[in-house]
C-alpha cells in the first residue's frame, strides 16, 4: 500500500481540508508508506503574487505539522523541489485526451464561461495531478469527494498508457474518500455548495487559523432553518444546511448522524449551534497553538521539505525513467 496525496498551498487550511483530507492522511501514517505534498506547480493556474506564493507554502506546510502529518513518518514536500513532477506531466500529455479534459467538472466550474481567458495549466491540471500519483505507483489517493473526477481520470490515463506502449509501469490508483459528511463538507452559508478556499465570503468556512470567538461567531451565524433537529436521519434530506452542520459535528467527534441525531433530536439550533461550536473549538484549539510553534522555526521547515524532497526523488526518478524508456526517448 502506497499513499500519495497533496494540497494547494493556497489560503489557508480550513476545515473541509481538514475533514475531508488532512486528517485522514494524519490516520494512514501508522498504516502505510505515505508521500504528501503541497501542489504548488498547479497553484500556477492562476495568478499569485511571488511573494505570496513563497511564503503561502511554508504556511501550509506548518498547517500540515500541527495538524499531525510526521516527518519521521510521512515524507512530506513541494512539488515543484521534485522536477520528475512536471516532467512526467509533459510525458502523460501525450497520453490525455482533450475530450477528456474537456468533462473535468472542476476545469468547467473554474474556467466558467471563460475558456478563452483561461490558464493552459488550469486545463491541463489534471494530468499534472495524475503525474503526482502514478510517478509514486501510489495505490491509494486519501481525497475529498471533489477529487475523485481527477483520479478516475489518473486511472483513464494509467490504463491507456500502459496499453499504448505495451508496459505494466502505471498502478491505477483508487480514489480513497471518507465516509459521512466528512467526504464533502459544505459552506456554512450555502448548504448545496461545498466549503472552498475560492468562496469570496470569509463567513462561509473556518480555518485553522481563526480564534475561539471567530469560531463561534461563525457558527452562531451559520444559515440555519427554523425547525429543531429531527430524530430521523432522512428528514435532513430536504435540510441542506442543516445537514451539513449535524454531519461537521459528527465528523468533529467521530459520531454518526444517528447517534449525534439521537442526542439532540427536538431541540433547536440555540442548544445545537453552541455544541457544535465547543467541539470545533476542542479540535482546532491545540492546532493553532501547535501552529504557532512551527510557524516560529521557518528554517526547520525548509529544512524538512528538502529532506522530504530528496528522498521523494529517489522513489520518482526510477519511475521516470521508465517512462521515457517506454516511449522511446531513451
Ligand atoms: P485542494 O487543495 O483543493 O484540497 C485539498 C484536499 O482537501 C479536500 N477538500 C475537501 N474535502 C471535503 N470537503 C470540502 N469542502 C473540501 N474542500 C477540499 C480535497 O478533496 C483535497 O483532498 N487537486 C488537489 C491537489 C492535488 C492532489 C494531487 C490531490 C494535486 N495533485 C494528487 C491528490 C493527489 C486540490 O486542489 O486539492
Amino acid at each position: 500500500m502506497r499513499v500519495v496525496s497533496g494540497i494547494q498551498p493556497t489560503g489557508d487550511l480550513h476545515l473541509g481540508n481538514l475533514l475531508g483530507a488532512i486528517l485522514r492522511w494524519v490516520r494512514m501514517q501508522d498504516e502505510a508508506e505515505c508521500l504528501y505534498f503541497l501542489a504548488d506547480l498547479h497553484s500556477l493556474s492562476e495568478y499569485i503574487e511571488p511573494d505570496v506564493r513563497r511564503s503561502s507554502i511554508r504556511e501550509m506546510a506548518a498547517a500540515l505539522f500541527a495538524s499531525g502529518i510526521d516527518p519521521s513518518k510521512s515524507i512530506l514536500f513541494a512539488q515543484s523541489a521534485v522536477p520528475e513532477h512536471a516532467e512526467l506531466c509533459w510525458i502523460l500529455n501525450g497520453t490525455a485526451r482533450m475530450g477528456w479534459l474537456n468533462r473535468m467538472t472542476q476545469w468547467k466550474d473554474k474556467a466558467g464561461k471563460n475558456r478563452e481567458g483561461a490558464s493552459v495549466a488550469l486545463f491541463d491540471y489534471p494530468v499534472l495531478q495524475a503525474a503526482d500519483i502514478l510517478l509514486y505507483r501510489a495505490t491509494h489517493v486519501p481525497v475529498g469527494e471533489d477529487q475523485k473526477q481527477h483520479i478516475e481520470l489518473t486511472r483513464d490515463i494509467a490504463l491507456k498508457f500502459n496499453t499504448d506502449f505495451d508496459v505494466d509501469l502505471f498502478t491505477p490508483p483508487e480514489p480513497f474518500i471518507g465516509g459521512g459528511a466528512a467526504a464533502r463538507i459544505m459552506s456554512l452559508r450555502d448548504g448545496r455548495s461545498k466549503m472552498s478556499k475560492s468562496d469570496p465570503s470569509e463567513m462561509s468556512r473556518i480555518h485553522l487559523t481563526d480564534d475561539d470567538d471567530a469560531i463561534a461567531q461563525k457558527v452562531r451565524k451559520a444559515k440555519t432553518d427554523p425547525d429543531p433537529l429531527p430524530e430521523d436521519p432522512t428528514l435532513l434530506e430536504p435540510r441542506p444546511e442543516t445537514k451539513n452542520l449535524v454531519g461537521i459535528y459528527g465528523a468533529v467527534t467521530g459520531e454518526t448522524v444517528e447517534q449525534v441525531l439521537a442526542r439532540f433530536a427536538g431541540q433547536g439550533f440555540g442548544e445545537f449551534k453552541p455544541a457544535l461550536a465547543d467541539a470545533l473549538i476542542s479540535l482546532l484549539g491545540p492546532l493553532r497553538s501547535r501552529l504557532e510553534e512551527f510557524r516560529r522555526d521557518p528554517d526547520e521547515l525548509d529544512r524538512i521539505l528538502l529532506s522530504g524532497a530528496e528522498r521523494a526523488r529517489e522513489l520518482a526518478a526510477p519511475t521516470l525513467a521508465e517512462a521515457y524508456r517506454a516511449v522511446g526517448l531513451k
